[in-house]
């Protein structure tokens, strides 16, 4: 093999989406791109707030702003400016020094776990989970270990609490939840931090808490409670490629609770790993994101989306649960065998994902990031590929 053993799997497992977005092209070639309904990625369609083009036309003619190297967390100014944000919002004491500016979510995914994790050691993660996940742990020489939710995918404390073992270093959680749109509620997330500080005292070992939130801005009449009041040792993260659909400029951040132990440390490692890996996050996106923090996109976009889609789906006699955020629908397949299924709904020039790839088989996911009448056009579809499995 030219290429290193441990990548063969990483490189299967890239080549299983890559052929789906393969699969995409060749469908579009063949039947028009107006006629076939691709729901597997979760790319913001939305446009970017008018915010975001006038901070950059502003920035272009001020002399102020620099290209150069910075100190590699980023920005003083930009840290403090999500800082003031943070402590405004969630009425923490962060201070600049634990925030360090990354290269989207992925980035500050990688740099937590790549300052936390020492070999051998555990991530634990309720399923179903984003399928990046793998990758990150991977990269930082951790297994990664999941614990199932409850049915209506929403946390089963003791499921992790029996997932904990003497190696595990870091529980991983994402509300609002990619694939299946749950959102963790204050009392689910104050059990989940009595249920750490257990473990880490029963194991004699600092067990961190990291919330991957880059889907906290989107959410349906929910509230998004704050993972900082429910257990000290956690680091938030998030990014601005759902909140300001800026996912390809790799813009984010990663706050580590000033309650945390050792929060300078772990900030300074995560800041350190960060060099590693990029040097530092884009520098003209982080004096744009620095200048709009609470500024969104239009959320009521993907609430008509999900609720245009619901309903089509459910008269078509899918069931699910009604997600409460993100842009995703996670419905139970009709038949046992989610891959077949997706297979089923391809035949309708639908492009769905197996559930099975995100630990949640049974299922497949949808991405509700596509113009209304993608959703529309391809309901009659679902109703179809529906029949002919009853
Ligand atoms: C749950 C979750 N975490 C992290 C990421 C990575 O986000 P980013 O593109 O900002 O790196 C994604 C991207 O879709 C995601 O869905």
């Amino acid at each position: 093999m030219p290429i290193a053993d441990k990548m063969v799997k990483m490189v299967e497992a890239a080549s299983f989406i890559r052929k789906m977005f393969e699969e995409g092209i060749r469908m579009r070639e063949k039947f028009g791109a107006d006629n076939v309904f691709d729901f597997s990625l979760g790319n913001p369609d939305v446009p970017p707030p008018a915010a975001v083009k006038e901070t950059l036309l502003d920035l272009i003619d001020d002399p102020k702003v620099t290209h150069g190297y910075m100190p590699n967390p980023g920005y003083p100014q930009v840290r403090q400016a999500v800082a003031d944000y943070l402590n405004k919002e969630f009425g923490t004491q962060l201070t600049p020094n634990l925030i360090v500016m990354t290269v989207g979510a992925a980035g500050a995914l990688n740099d937590c776990l790549r300052a936390l994790i020492n070999p051998g050691e555990e991530v634990l993660t309720p399923a179903p989970y984003f399928v990046g996940y793998n990758q990150y742990a991977f990269v930082a020489g951790a297994a990664l270990v999941t614990a199932p939710t409850k049915p209506d995918f929403h946390l089963d404390l003791e499921a992790i609490q029996t997932g904990i073992t003497e190696k595990t270093r870091v529980v991983l959680i994402n509300s609002p939840n990619n694939p299946t749109g749950a959102v963790y509620s204050a009392e689910e997330l104050d059990g989940l931090g009595r249920v750490l500080e257990a473990a880490s005292k029963k194991f004699d070992k600092r067990i961190y808490l990291i919330s991957d939130e880059p889907y906290r801005k989107i959410a349906y009449d929910v509230e998004v409670p704050s993972v900082f009041d429910a257990y000290d040792h956690t680091i938030v993260l998030t990014s601005y490629s759902k909140e300001l659909s800026l996912a390809g400029e790799r813009i984010g951040y990663l706050a580590v609770s000033p309650k945390a132990e050792d929060a300078g440390l772990v900030a300074a490692a995560a800041g350190v790993a960060n060099t590693m890996m990029y040097v530092n996050a884009p520098a003209l996106f982080q004096q744009v994101v620095g200048r709009l923090q609470g500024v969104t996109v239009d959320i009521g976009i993907y609430r008509r989306r999900r609720d245009l889609f619901c309903q089509g789906l459910k008269e078509a006699g899918y069931e699910f649960d009604v997600p409460q955020g993100a842009f995703y629908l996670f419905p139970k397949s009709p038949i046992e065998n989610d891959v077949e299924f997706v297979n089923l709904l391809k035949e309708q020039n639908i492009l769905a994902v197996p559930g099975t790839g995100f630990g949640g088989p049974g299922h497949f996911r949808l991405s509700y990031a596509v113009p209304d009448d993608i959703i529309t056009r391809a309901l009659p579809g679902f109703k179809k590929a529906m029949d002919n499995v009853r």
